[in-house]
C-alpha cells in the first residue's frame, strides 16, 4: 500500500509532539488506516537546535514553502503559527500544489479560513484543523460529524488553557502573572505572543471558528466581542470566591435578533458547576442543538500530547480517505422559535 507522506513545518511543542506519536505508534497507525503514515521532510527556523528526538531520517527544508510543495509530500502539516508570513504562504502553496493540509493554527484560520477553504475546494483538497480549537478535545469533529443532524442553537466554553491556568493558579497560590507565565511556557501552553492568550484573542479566534462551523457562516473574528483577563486582580478572584463564584474567560456564540452574537469575556460562573470546576489547562466546550439538547466536552486544551493527538486525528482521517470539508457546509436554517436555552453547565 502507498504510504501517506507528511511534510511537517514547525518543530516546537506541537510539531515535536506529532513526530513523537508517529515514531511511537507507526505500527498502530498503519493497522488503523491500512497504510503507513510517514514523515518525509521537516522544517523549522533553526536546523541546529536539539529538539529531543532524532530527525535524521527526514529531509530538512529551510523554506516552509519548499517543504509544502515537495513531490514526496502528500499532506502539509503546518505547525509554525502566525496568521501572516510563512504559515499563510506555505499553506496556500501546499493547496495550489495539490496537497491536503492539517494545521493547528487558529489565528490563520479565523482570519483567512474562508479563502483557504475555498482554495482547498477549488483544488479538490481538504484543510483540517481539529487541533486549532480546544487542543485535544474533538470538538470540530463532534460538530461536523456526530452532531450534524442538529440545528445548533448555542456553542460556548472555556477555550484557552493559559487563561484558565493563570486564573485558577492565581486563586490557589496568590501568585501573579509573571511567575505563572513562566509555568505556562514550560507546559507548552503559550502562544508565541502571550498577549494573544491573556488578551482573549486566541480564545476569540477559536470561538469564531466554532461559530462558523456551528452556524454555517464565514468565520467572523472581527465581530467577536473581546475582553481578556489582564484587568482581573487577585482581589476580584477572592471576592468572587467569597460569593461562591469563579471567574472564567467564557466564550458564547448564538443566534440573536441582531444576528450571530459572539462574545469572549471574563464571566462569573458558580464554583460548584462543571465550568466552575475546571482547573489548569483544561478546556470545556458546550454544544447545544435542537435534537441533542446539550453535550459537554471537557479535556486538555493545550500542550504537546493533547494537541498532537488532535493533529493526528486529522492526519489519520486523510490516510483513511475521509475527506469531510469543515467550512463551506450549507448554512443551517434557523427555526422561527429558537430551542429553549438551558443554563450554563
Ligand atoms: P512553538 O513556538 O513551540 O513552535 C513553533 C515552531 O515553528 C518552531 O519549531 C519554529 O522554529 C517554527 N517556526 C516559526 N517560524 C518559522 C518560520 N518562519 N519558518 C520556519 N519555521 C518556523 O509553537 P507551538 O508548537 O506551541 O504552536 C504551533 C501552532 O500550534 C500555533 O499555530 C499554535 O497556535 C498552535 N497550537 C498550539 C497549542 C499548544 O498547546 N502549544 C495548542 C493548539 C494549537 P524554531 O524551533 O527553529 O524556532
Ligand atoms: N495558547 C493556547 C492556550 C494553546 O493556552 O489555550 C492552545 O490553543
Amino acid at each position: 500500500t502507498e504510504p501517506l507522506r507528511l511534510g511537517i513545518a514547525g518543530l516546537g511543542t506541537v510539531g515535536i509532539g506529532v513526530v513523537k506519536i508517529i515514531r511511537r505508534h507507526a505500527a498502530l497507525l498503519e493497522a488503523r488506516t491500512g497504510r503507513p503514515v510517514v514523515i518525509t521532510a521537516v522544517s523549522a527556523r533553526d536546523a541546529t537546535k536539539d529538539r529531543g528526538v532524532s530527525l535524521k531520517d527526514y529531509a530538512w527544508e529551510t523554506d516552509p514553502v519548499a517543504l509544502a510543495t515537495r513531490d514526496d509530500v502528500d499532506v502539509f502539516v503546518e505547525l509554525m503559527g502566525g496568521h501572516e508570513g510563512p504559515a499563510k504562504l506555505a499553506t496556500e502553496a501546499a493547496l495550489a500544489a495539490g496537497k491536503d493540509v492539517v494545521t493547528a493554527n487558529k489565528a490563520l484560520l479565523a482570519i483567512h479560513g474562508q479563502a483557504l477553504a475555498e482554495q482547498a475546494e477549488a483544488n479538490g483538497r481538504v484543510i483540517r484543523f481539529e487541533a486549532a480549537v480546544a487542543g485535544g478535545i474533538p470538538v470540530i469533529k463532534s460538530l461536523t460529524e456526530s452532531l450534524a443532524g442538529n440545528e445548533i442553537t448555542r456553542v460556548m466554553g472555556v477555550m484557552n488553557g493559559t487563561c484558565n491556568y493563570i486564573l485558577t493558579q492565581m486563586e490557589a497560590t496568590g501568585r501573579g502573572y509573571n511567575a505563572l507565565f513562566e509555568e505556562c511556557g514550560q507546559l507548552g501552553y503559550l502562544e508565541a505572543d502571550p498577549l494573544l492568550d491573556v488578551g482573549g484573542i486566541d480564545a476569540g479566534h477559536k470561538l469564531a471558528l466554532l461559530a462558523s462551523i456551528a452556524f454555517g457562516t464565514k468565520p467572523a473574528f472581527d465581530d467577536v466581542k473581546l475582553e481578556g483577563i489582564q484587568r482581573i486582580a487577585i482581589e476580584d478572584i477572592r471576592h468572587a470566591a467569597d460569593m461562591g463564584y469563579r471567574i472564567k474567560l467564557l466564550g458564547v456564540a448564538q443566534r440573536s435578533a441582531r444576528g450571530l452574537e459572539q462574545r469572549m469575556t471574563p464571566c462569573l460562573v458558580p464554583a460548584d458547576s462543571p465550568l466552575g470546576q475546571l482547573e489548569g489547562g483544561t478546556n470545556m466546550v458546550v454544544i447545544e442543538g435542537d435534537a441533542i439538547d446539550q453535550v459537554v466536552l471537557r479535556g486538555p486544551g493545550a500542550g504537546e500530547g493533547p494537541t498532537a493527538s488532535a493533529v493526528m486525528g486529522d492526519v489519520l482521517d486523510i490516510a483513511r480517505g475521509l475527506r469531510i470539508a469543515t467550512f463551506g457546509q450549507p448554512a443551517t436554517t434557523l427555526s422561527e422559535e429558537p430551542a429553549a436555552q438551558t443554563g450554563l453547565p
